[in-house]
């Protein structure tokens, strides 16, 4: 093969140099405080032979799709899920992309048009800026979680606009790296009085928040007043994929300018089968019992880390993610390194991924985590948190 340009080679020298090398590493065999799988449905050996008896029982037996959802991949299991989801989360229409990266690109790439502005929240996750960044519309970001910096904002950079300019305001409801959360009520109050277009990032928030962890936006009854929400099935649900929820007329025009939804493979029957089983896992009691022992979890850590005076060091959050900063990619990596060392598979997360100064330990918490793991791990961090001062 050619040899990789040299000014490529300078880039990953410099990752090098910086400490922020990524590697492949296969999955540690450790207690796992990493994995977006929160309520443990990734492990579900329920799902998964549910998922093979659905197929068997629609005499399904294609390896792959064959091709895009507007061509030949659009296979019965499609309509099946989609009306699920969308009678279920109590919204007029969903439509389902290959991956949340895909679902937020697809959006921000195709609905804000040339003359129009978006505006996010600082920390918002990288496929929502790639779509914003794809698209025409004027971009700007507002301070994290502050509604009163986006107030200043819209007012300054929307003053005088005619009518036929939309506005978009994108959030989170559960932050990836953070865990905390918007106020949504009150952003939901201010976009509807000034007729704004508000869209919710739910992949953290689904499966763990809102009744039967429908998310937070159903626990807010807020379906009428969003104009979008995302939801993804690779974090708690334990699968692959993601969906777009909203009007029918949305879907309508998703489904023919979303370019990450027309020109890709649509996912093989044996994906969705897998979505729809791991949904109807979540409505069941097991995905009750799932969801309270995760929030058992994360009361008990949150306790650990008060009695322990860590408090400090962790960002407020009532979520799966419980990030603990500490500053610097050579101090958060050698931390890290040895908490693994000792059974734990907890992440450091690495500037640029996160602001300079704000690096941090990221601890995931799930369903099936035991208390003595618990304790354990913060024990060490404890420990590893004197040694370095
Ligand atoms: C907030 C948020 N949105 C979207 C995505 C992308 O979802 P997926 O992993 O399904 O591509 C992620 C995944 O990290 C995420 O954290």
């Amino acid at each position: 093969m050619a040899k990789l340009p040299l000014k490529l080679k300078a880039k990953l020298s410099k990752r090098k140099e910086d400490n922020f090398i990524r590697n492949l590493v296969e999955p540690l065999d450790l207690m796992d405080f990493t994995s977006n799988d929160y309520l443990g449905f990734a492990r579900s050996k329920t799902i998964f032979s549910n998922a093979f008896k659905l197929l068997k029982k629609r005499g399904i037996t294609s390896n792959g799709a064959t091709g895009s959802r507007l061509l030949s991949g659009n296979h019965s299991l499609y309509k099946e899920l989609e009306e699920t989801l969308a009678e279920s989360l109590g919204v007029p229409s969903a439509l389902v992309f290959g991956s949340g990266y895909a679902a937020n690109v697809g959006f921000f790439g195709s609905v804000p048009q040339r003359g129009d502005f978006v505006f996010f929240d600082e920390l918002i996750h990288a496929s929502i800026r790639d779509g914003i960044k794809m698209g025409n519309a004027k971009s700007y970001k507002f301070k994290h979680n502050d509604l009163e910096d986006l107030k200043d904002r819209c007012l300054s950079k929307c003053n005088g606009t005619t009518d036929e300019v939309e506005i978009y305001i994108v959030t989170e409801s559960v932050f990836s790296m953070d865990g905390d959360s918007p106020d949504l009520r009150k952003l939901s109050n201010f976009c509807v009085q000034n007729g704004f277009n508000l869209i919710v990032d739910e992949a953290h928030a689904i499966g763990v928040f809102g009744e039967m962890g429908k998310g937070k936006v159903v626990e807010l009854g807020l379906q009428k007043e969003v104009f979008a929400s995302i939801i993804t099935f690779g974090k708690a649900l334990g699968c692959h994929g993601a969906a777009i929820l909203g009007s029918g007329e949305l879907k309508d025009y998703l489904v023919n300018f979303a370019r990450s939804f027309i020109y890709t493979t649509a996912l093989p029957p044996h994906s969705i089968a897998t979505i729809i089983e791991a949904y109807h896992y979540l409505m069941s009691s097991k995905g009750v019992d799932s969801r309270e022992r995760l929030k058992e979890n994360i009361i008990y850590f949150k306790s650990r880390v008060n009695l322990k005076g860590l408090d400090s060091f962790f960002i407020p959050s009532y979520s799966a993610i419980q990030s603990c900063i500490l500053p610097g990619n050579r101090q958060v990596g050698s931390i890290a390194k040895n908490i693994q060392d000792v059974g734990f598979d907890v992440k450091p997360i690495f500037s640029p991924t996160v602001p300079k100064g704000k690096e941090r330990l990221r601890f995931c918490l799930h369903s099936f985590n035991t208390k003595k793991e618990i304790e354990k791990s913060l024990e060490i961090l404890s420990y590893n948190l004197n040694v370095y001062g």
